[in-house]
């Protein structure tokens, strides 16, 4: 056991701050008693504010995966295609579970180093005459790679193509830490989860869902019963949930809300990109390479960093959690043990990045990984900008 607070710098489940540990340590109540439904309604309510949507939102006392299931299942029928991108592992696991749930998915295939291109969405589309394809999926953040994918520009190109599809989108990494609009850019169903940007443990996955989704959900032949939206909505409207909820998930929920309003949803998402940029330049000081090659497609959220030639990545995680009590994400499937992944989301600030990149840089050195020191005073020199910058303004 080491002395000090343990750096959990993985991408998601991020730190909890103690004002939401608080809020979670009351009571549980009756969940069918009046006064749950003034904490329903409010969470309710409040994620349209995060989701920037004047339609609906469901919560589901689930993970991430629960809420991609729900998203499919409420809308599309038995061997309905769906157009899907390969941005990384996440992406590549949401087309698995449609393929589980008998959905016949079209993968877009890439080299997991940007988000999806919307050209290449157009494109297909295009040759869809018939509209075959009856949504289009892709994830915002994808937390395998680090790579973001311009979800407005997809919206653009299903219309350039003409093409009804639903716009599906997992925000399950970005969504409180990264801009999005789920109304303004026409998505249908976004997809969402508790312990990343909102700042809570897991347990808890959204749907935040248009009016085309509802329609759709008229229609939908897949079965469905523990997800089905028709079944949240009359309990929902009078803040109670069809079956229990996690209640005290919920309180935390509320404070959560309260605190990224607090901030100011753009004071936010500038934080994370300010975070983003340092800790790209550190890795650049460091002569390491960034996964997504795609500048503008580079993560707010987490920076997956390859490992040179010869060199293990899990190896170098494990000496920088022995030495320095930090954990950092791991490479999943196709770059096991090729990248690291570090987290700077959440509940997070300058010093606790230069905390992070200070154990990134001691654990390389450590591990015998050939890079050159310097990183962390080059990511103070873009954290301090900020400050000369408003002097220079005064
Ligand atoms: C982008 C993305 N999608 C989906 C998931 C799966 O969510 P969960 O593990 O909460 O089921 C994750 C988990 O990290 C994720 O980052």
């Amino acid at each position: 056991m080491s002395a000090g607070r343990h750096f959990l710098q993985i991408p998601g489940p991020s730190n909890v701050p103690d004002r939401i540990l608080r809020a979670m340590d009351y009571p549980t109540m009756d969940h069918r008693g009046p006064a749950f439904a003034d904490v329903g309604r409010k969470v309710l309510d409040g994620m349209k504010s995060i989701f920037k949507t004047e339609s609906r939102v469901v919560i589901y006392p689930s993970s991430g995966t629960g809420a991609w299931e729900a998203a499919l299942v409420n809308t599309l029928s038995p061997g309905d295609t769906v157009l899907m991108y390969e941005t990384g592992h996440f992406a590549t696991l949401w087309k698995a579970l449609a393929e589980k749930l008998g959905l016949n998915p079209v993968f877009i295939s890439s080299d997991w180093r940007s988000g999806a291109d919307p050209q290449a969405i157009e494109s297909r589309l295009l040759e869809d005459k018939t509209h075959e394809i009856k949504a289009v999926c892709v994830v915002h953040n994808e937390t395998s790679t680090g790579a973001v994918t311009p979800v407005d520009k997809v919206r653009k190109a299903i219309d350039a193509a003409g093409h009804p599809a639903l716009l599906m989108v997992d925000t399950i990494s970005s969504l409180a830490s990264v801009d999005y609009r789920h109304d303004e850019w026409g998505v249908d169903v976004t997809v969402s989860g508790s312990q990343k940007g909102l700042m809570l443990p897991p347990g808890l996955s959204f749907n935040a869902i248009s009016e085309k989704a509802i329609r759709a959900e008229e229609t939908a032949g897949l079965k469905r019963s523990y997800w089905s939206w028709k079944e949240m909505e009359g309990p929902n409207e009078k803040g109670y949930f069809p079956y229990t909820p996690a209640t005290n998930l919920l309180y935390g929920l509320s404070e959560a809300i309260d605190m990224l309003h607090e901030e100011g949803l753009d004071n936010v998402f500038a934080r994370h990109k300010r975070h983003g940029e340092a800790t790209r330049t550190a890795v650049q000081t460091w002569g390491l390479e960034v996964l997504c090659k795609v500048p503008e497609h580079r993560s707010p959220v987490l920076t997956a960093v390859m490992m040179p030639e010869g060199h293990s990545a899990d190896n170098f995680r494990s000496v920088a959690l022995q030495h320095y009590d930090m954990s950092l994400g791991n490479g999943l499937s196709k770059v096991a043990d090729r990248v690291f992944r570090i987290g700077h989301l959440g509940d997070f600030n300058d010093l606790m990045l230069c905390g992070t990149l200070s154990g990134v840089e001691m654990g390389l050195r450590d591990a015998g990984v050939p890079c050159t020191q310097g990183g962390v005073q080059a990511a103070m020199d873009v954290l301090g900008g900020k400050f000369r910058s408003a002097k220079a303004a005064a």
